[in-house]
């Protein structure tokens, strides 16, 4: 059975609101490493000091720089992993690489993919995509045996989630994979509920494209998601989403069509988001330094505990109990749960509520088991006194 691992608490210190609140919402927004400020003062400086020159002097390389403490995290190898501001973006930067005028026009996902990884592939309709969605049957996971049935020799994509986000069911990644390649397809891993928490291996999994940003496990604030490409199939992708900085030399601004950069320049387009790479420096590196599989452990016995004090105390969950299939955080399906949820964060309990997947709890290596309990004992407090009764429909 994975333990606690207490050495982790030492890092409490460089999160300075598990000063003033339980924070447990890694799942959302992590907690902001005490180096941000110093990674924020630093751009800042270099602007302010040596203006135009910041570029050569830092900027630029740090795009590679940052990508590359990804591309560790996820055992990709350096210089195939490329910034972006979210997601969504990262998607399309794929999607136009490819086409839908063949025979292969078909996109496989999962109706628990996130809305983004939903409402872009569904508009590909008007580009001649023929779209499948695999439902969810319990709102938890998703049948593997289904989902593997829909991969056909007409696939072309596969966007799905490694970690579903209002479950945190995790999915077969390996199994998916093997059988798109099997066929022909091409999988877009979604890790962003997974990367820093649940372990991402390209090396052993081998997906055509990971895609997943700063905003969760890795404690990196909005603004710089991340996108890894397989590299053999880098170097034949030209993707019409495109800019100046996917040109081999970009500050020649050489007119017409573009020469494409080595990857992962190439997936590169406008000018790059820095003030972003600065803050989400900090997240990522701790996140290395402690490595996944050290943190996944800990976090399983948090959620153990989470899951063993819930039931106990009679509360429906809506989560993978086994191991194999539960990502970092515990769902609570309550009656009143939104205002059971603004009465937590009235509290300083930092968790969020979301429709259809109830008040998410994820505790992550900084938390400590006394927080575990506390969440699930003040939740049955609130219940018990009405607590909830004072708040409307508003949240925050
Ligand atoms: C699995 C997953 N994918 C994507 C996103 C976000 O997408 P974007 O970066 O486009 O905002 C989220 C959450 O915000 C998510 O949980």
């Amino acid at each position: 059975m994975p333990a606690h691992d207490p050495a982790l608490l030492e890092w409490r210190s460089e999160f300075p609101i598990l000063a003033s609140t339980t924070y447990m919402n890694s799942n959302s927004l992590g907690a902001m490493p005490r180096g941000v400020y110093d990674e924020m003062k630093a751009f800042a400086d270099l602007w302010a000091t040596r203006g135009v020159r910041a570029w050569h002097e830092g900027w630029i390389d740090m795009v590679g720089e940052v990508a590359n403490i990804y591309a560790d995290v996820m055992n990709a190898p350096h210089g195939s992993v490329s910034m972006h501001q979210n997601v969504a973006i990262a998607q399309w930067i794929i999607l136009s690489c490819f086409d839908f005028k063949g025979p292969r026009n078909k996109i496989v996902y999962t109706g628990m993919n996130f809305p983004s990884v939903m409402y872009i592939y569904e508009e590909q309709r008007r580009n001649g995509a023929e779209i499948v969605t695999v439902p969810s049957e319990d709102g938890i996971g998703i049948d593997l045996e289904r989902l593997l049935n829909a991969i056909d020799d007409r696939t072309l994509l596969v966007p799905v989630s490694h970690v579903l986000f209002r479950s945190a069911y995790v999915q077969n990644a390996r199994a998916i994979i093997e059988k798109a390649h099997a066929v022909g397809a091409k999988v877009i891993l979604d890790t962003y509920q997974s990367l820093g928490c649940v372990p991402v291996d390209v090396k052993t999994l081998d997906p055509d494209f990971v895609v997943g940003g700063s905003v969760k496990w890795i404690c990196g604030g909005p603004g710089a998601g991340y996108l890894y490409v397989r590299p053999e199939l880098a170097r034949t992708l030209e993707p019409a989403c495109t800019g100046w900085f996917a040109h081999k030399k970009p500050f020649e601004f050489v007119p017409g069509k573009i020469d494409w950069a080595e990857p992962a320049h190439r997936f590169d387009n406008g000018t790059p988001h820095i003030p972003a790479l600065y803050a989400c420096r900090s997240g990522i590196s701790i996140i290395r330094e402690i490595g996944v599989e050290r943190i996944r452990r800990n976090s399983l016995a948090l959620t153990d505990r989470i899951i063993d004090r819930a039931e106990a105390k009679g509360f429906k969950l809506t989560v993978p109990r086994d191991h194999e299939h539960r990502g970092g955080t515990v769902a609570f399906d309550l009656p009143h749960a939104k205002q059971v949820a603004a009465e937590m964060l009235a509290r300083d309990f930092v968790i969020d509520w979301r429709p259809q997947a109830g008040i998410r709890v994820s505790p992550h290596f900084y938390s400590s088991p006394e927080e575990c309990d506390r969440v699930v004992d003040v939740i049955e407090e609130i219940l018990e006194t009405k607590a909830y009764e004072k708040h409307g429909e508003d949240l925050y």
